[in-house]
């Protein structure tokens, strides 16, 4: 159609969803448009605002690379990730659920490791954990033959993958539950973490004026057929950031009990239900590791 006044743009761009063959596609992009020009006028978008927003969406892509993903990063910062993740676990929003975000750091391929095994791969200095898992259906029953991938920060709150000095895959493993549903390692107590600020990540921090920390914890990430596959983060309860993640992670489902032996050592147990449903792994959203310098 000819536009003829500035309404005009939004109904011409909604008259050729017709075209668009997949149901679920067409309502993705027709509540996309409606939504994105409506949020035009809301703000009056001046053309400034606009080329400006056209720079930070170009630099996502542009500061993204086999070990850093900024598009995963800023939408765990614009609290999008772990808002997703609540509409679809937990009988779709309505429970608690110990599902979290995947965040931007699962790399697949980690080593498989047998119960009990250490995830250190090279020296890392640090509190000693002792980590049980318990896997369980939703009526309490123990799951065998999960798949557990595990992995988290070093305890000076690097990924290996970001980190050079960290051998490949450390402080990452592959875990298979028992017959009583649980599965255990041996690794050292993470760190919270500063996440990369060299990017549009934090340009919207900065301008907000928030900080760019995440409370220490342990990702998962669940998977064994019958039951919907789950990425999960176990938090620390003593962290001073649990409040204010700087990625809107921390839910109470998710805030564990570490405990402190008299060996100076640290334990933590953790129980994880699965739901019933597809299991599917999802798209590792890094592939390899930061380069030496
Ligand atoms: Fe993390």
């Amino acid at each position: 159609m000819i536009i003829e006044t500035q309404e005009d743009v939004t109904r011409a761009v909604l008259a050729e969803m017709h075209r668009t063959p997949d149901a679920r596609t067409c309502e993705i992009l027709t509540a996309l448009v409606a939504h994105l020009h409506a949020f035009v006028r809301d703000v009056k978008l001046t053309e400034k605002e606009f080329q400006a927003a056209i720079g930070l969406v170009n630099a996502i892509g542009q500061k993204t690379t086999p070990s850093h993903n900024e598009a995963m990063l800023l939408s765990g910062t614009l609290g999008v990730s772990n808002l997703v993740c609540l509409l679809n676990n937990g009988a779709l929003g309505t429970r608690p659920t110990q599902a979290n975000n995947l965040g931007p750091f699962y790399r697949a391929g980690a080593p498989r490791c047998e119960n009990g095994a250490s995830l250190l791969r090279s020296p890392t200095p640090g509190v000693p954990l002792h980590f049980k898992g318990w896997v369980r259906d939703a009526e309490g029953r123990p799951v065998a033959g999960a798949e557990v991938d595990v992995w988290h920060s070093s305890p000076v709150g690097l990924y290996e993958n970001q980190d050079a000095t960290q051998a490949d895959m450390n402080l990452r493993g592959k875990f298979v539950t028992t017959d009583d549903g649980s599965f255990a390692f041996r690794s050292v107590k993470p760190a919270g973490y500063p996440v990369p600020t060299d990017g549009p990540t934090g340009v919207l921090l900065d301008a907000q004026r928030r900080h760019n920390m995440r409370p220490a914890h342990l990702h998962f990430l669940i998977y064994r057929p019958g039951f919907k596959t789950i990425a999960s983060q176990v938090y620390d309860p003593e962290d001073p950031y649990l409040e204010t993640d700087s990625q809107f992670g921390v839910t109470k489902a998710l805030i564990g009990n570490y405990v402190a032996r008299s060996d100076g050592t640290s334990e933590l147990e953790f129980t994880f239900v699965l739901e019933s449903g597809e299991a599917s792994m999802p798209q590792a959203p890094i592939t390899g590791k930061v380069a030496a310098a």
